[in-house]
């Protein structure tokens, strides 16, 4: 008689993760490419996140659970999953981050499709090239390490990296040969692209205006609020996205590293826009 198989079982690991809408977005995903899978949100302890990655592996394959096929980590955890990896994409490697694991028996690989992400973002979803733009990344911590690599890969004319704290943006700087400085300097350059990947947006602090061109554009991480940056910049006259279509397409990455298939993002980002806005429009009414 044959035995009965269980979908594959992926998982995103944070804390807190209830607000992850990872597991919508690959539920959605798997539904569309006909995919037999399951996707579940595990909040792990903060001391306890290796601990829980490999409980999930253990589980798999025996009774009645199918085999755990990969996970996606999310905050606080993407330094401790790239320490966990036996092996690194290079993108990973670039990042010094792992948002992307995947488990096979040869052990647990790393990824990082962040950037990824964000470049297939501005690229196909919002029609921009990026060969011959001069970009502007603010912020010097994981989320702007993370998408140093891809940006580059897309030939800009200049990739010039400004945080609070330049010494750390001159560090980042000199790893991957590209330049920086001080908020300070902003207003002597002139960028097309602006991308806030600080975590200002989260408390809403107001950062430098940087010199836009005519036809700049303004990317910000951070999604579902209008931060001071995308206000800045709207009133600076520069073309605005948040970091919705970026939160898709990492996850459509992630899909592709798993699954060799790649789920259409366009339905999917305009599920959870509507979504987003219709929450909105109910807290505006409350
Ligand atoms: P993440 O993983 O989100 O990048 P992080 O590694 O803690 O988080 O980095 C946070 C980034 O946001 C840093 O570049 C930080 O600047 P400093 O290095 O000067 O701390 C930046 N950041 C956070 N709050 C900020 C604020 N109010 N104004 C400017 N930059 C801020």
């Amino acid at each position: 008689m044959p035995t009965k198989s269980y979908p594959e079982r992926y998982a995103v690991f944070g804390n807190p993760v209830s607000h992850s809408l990872s597991p919508k977005i690959h539920a959605l995903f798997a539904a569309q490419t006909a995919q037999d899978m399951t996707y579940e949100a595990i909040c792990a302890p903060l001391d306890g996140f290796a601990d829980a990655v490999n409980t999930f592996i253990a589980v798999g394959g025996g009774g009645d659970h199918g085999v755990a096929r990969g996970a996606n980590v999310t905050v606080p955890f993407k330094l401790e999953a790239f320490r966990l990896a036996n092996d690194l994409t290079p993108r990973a490697a670039a990042a010094g981050a792992v948002n992307t694991l995947s488990f096979s028996r040869h052990g647990i690989q790393g990824d990082n499709t962040d950037g990824a992400g964000l470049v297939r973002d501005l690229t196909a979803n919002l029609g921009m090239s990026l060969t011959g733009l001069r970009i502007l990344l603010l912020g010097a911590g994981g989320a702007a390490q993370g998408v140093i690599l891809p940006l580059q890969e897309q030939n800009p004319a200049v990739l010039f990296i400004a945080n609070r704290t330049a010494d750390k943006a001159h560090r980042l700087a000199d790893l991957f040969g590209v330049t920086s400085g001080s908020f300070d300097e902003l207003n002597q350059h002139t960028f097309d692209l602006v991308i806030n990947a600080t975590s200002a947006g989260l408390s809403d602090a107001v950062l430098p205006t940087p010199t836009f061109s005519a036809t700049a554009f303004a990317y910000e991480m951070v999604y579902g609020v209008e931060t001071s940056f995308m206000r800045a910049a709207r009133a600076a006259g520069a073309r605005v996205a948040d970091g919705l279509g970026m939160l898709v397409e990492q996850a459509a990455e992630a899909f592709f590293v798993w699954r060799g298939v790649r789920p259409d993002t366009a339905p999917v980002l305009a599920a959870l826009r509507a979504e987003l806005s219709a929450d909105s429009s109910r807290a505006a009414q409350a």
